[in-house]
């Protein structure tokens, strides 16, 4: 029989220091009213201090395994996604491993997609367990982008936070129920990294560097192309919209969202939106909003979710699953 991949539990960690945006009106010359507007954004999480990208992960994973009933020797591989690891090598996924106990069992490494990065750690986990490689999985999305912002460019530093959220994917023989993850999609198109981008680098400039980003180009693309994986999504699982429970996109601005949602005719209750609270947590968003409606009771067995993200690279895909 073939093997299908469950998300059996989730987990999250927010960092401790809460900056709202009045907060960011005292830095640079924004307001509240605009940040809320533009955006949809209220407040957003900063790690500082311990709080690195692995210790963020780890927090977020240890939840998981809680919730699972399980310890990290039951995890057979990590795939970490971030675009701000602790250190430039090596990858913050096998400092994870060792802080979760699972020894030298299995595997663990990061990959880098940006804002995309969870959907591209959520496919590429999902095919170490189709293809038998690995009975459980742990998919992480940690980022602390508000280490890269330039806090007086006001177009970039309103829009981003940090945090971490992880799920766990097990396998399971596809018993014809139609639960686990039914399909995944990868895309990306590099003529356009320019669009969003730091200015630096290990290779280039030896500096992390500062983001910068078009931001209307962003955002064109970010509904054209998050609208198009959403067809791509329902297109191949022969569904249509109406079929959805939950659309679960990234967070990166509310209008966004809005419009994403509208193309696709779906009502906004049936959207998990939690940016308000957060803000861009690039390869965090997603897991982070996952979890959030997992907890509350909104996401329920058998609920069809639809994922969806796009970012810098540019990079954007989905991934369809059957709660
Ligand atoms: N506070 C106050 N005013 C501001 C701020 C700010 N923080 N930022 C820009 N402005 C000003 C501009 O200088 C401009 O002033 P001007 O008219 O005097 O020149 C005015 O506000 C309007 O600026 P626009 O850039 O036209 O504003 P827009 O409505 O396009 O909103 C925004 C900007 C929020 C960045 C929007 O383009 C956006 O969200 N783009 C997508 C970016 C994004 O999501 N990036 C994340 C990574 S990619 C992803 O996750 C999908």
């Amino acid at each position: 029989m073939n093997k299908k991949s469950h998300i059996i539990a989730t987990g999250a960690y927010l960092p401790q220091k809460i900056m709202t945006n009045n907060d960011l009106a005292k830095v640079v010359d924004t307001s509240d009213e605009w940040i809320r507007q533009r955006t949809g954004i209220i407040s957003r999480h900063i790690a500082e201090g311990e709080e690195t990208t692995s210790y963020m992960a780890t927090k977020a994973a240890m939840q998981a395994l809680n919730n699972a009933g399980l310890t990290g020797r039951d995890i057979d591989g990590i795939v970490l996604a971030t675009a701000t690891p602790d250190m430039t090598f090596p990858a913050s996924a096998t400092t994870v491993q060792d802080n979760i106990g699972m020894g030298d069992h299995g595997f663990a490494f990061d990959i880098q997609a940006v804002c995309s990065g969870f959907i591209y750690a959520l496919s590429v986990a999902n095919n170490f367990i189709v293809s038998g490689q690995g009975k459980r999985m742990l998919v992480i999305g940690s980022d602390c982008l508000t280490k890269l912002l330039d806090w007086g460019d006001r177009t970039t530093c309103v829009l981003f936070g940090d945090g971490a959220a992880a799920v766990i994917l097990e396998a399971h023989e596809d018993d014809g129920s139609g639960r686990g993850i039914l399909s995944t999609h990868l895309h990306s198109e590099g003529k356009h990294c320019k669009l969003l981008y730091t200015d630096g680098g290990a290779s280039s400039t030896g500096t992390i560097g500062h983001i910068k980003m078009a931001g209307q180009d962003i955002f064109r693309q970010a509904v054209t192309r998050m609208s198009q994986a959403v067809v791509e999504a329902l297109e191949t699982n022969h569904c249509s919209a109406t079929d959805i429970d939950w659309l679960v996109p990234h967070q990166a601005n509310i209008r966004i969202i809005e419009s994403v949602a509208k193309k696709l005719k779906l009502p906004i209750e049936k959207v998990v939106v939690t940016l308000s609270k957060h803000g861009n947590t690039s390869a965090a968003s997603i897991p982070l909003a996952l979890h959030e409606a997992v907890e509350d009771g909104r996401i329920k067995q058998n609920d069809l979710l639809l994922m969806e993200a796009m970012g810098g690279g540019l990079t954007w895909g989905s991934a369809l699953v059957r709660w």
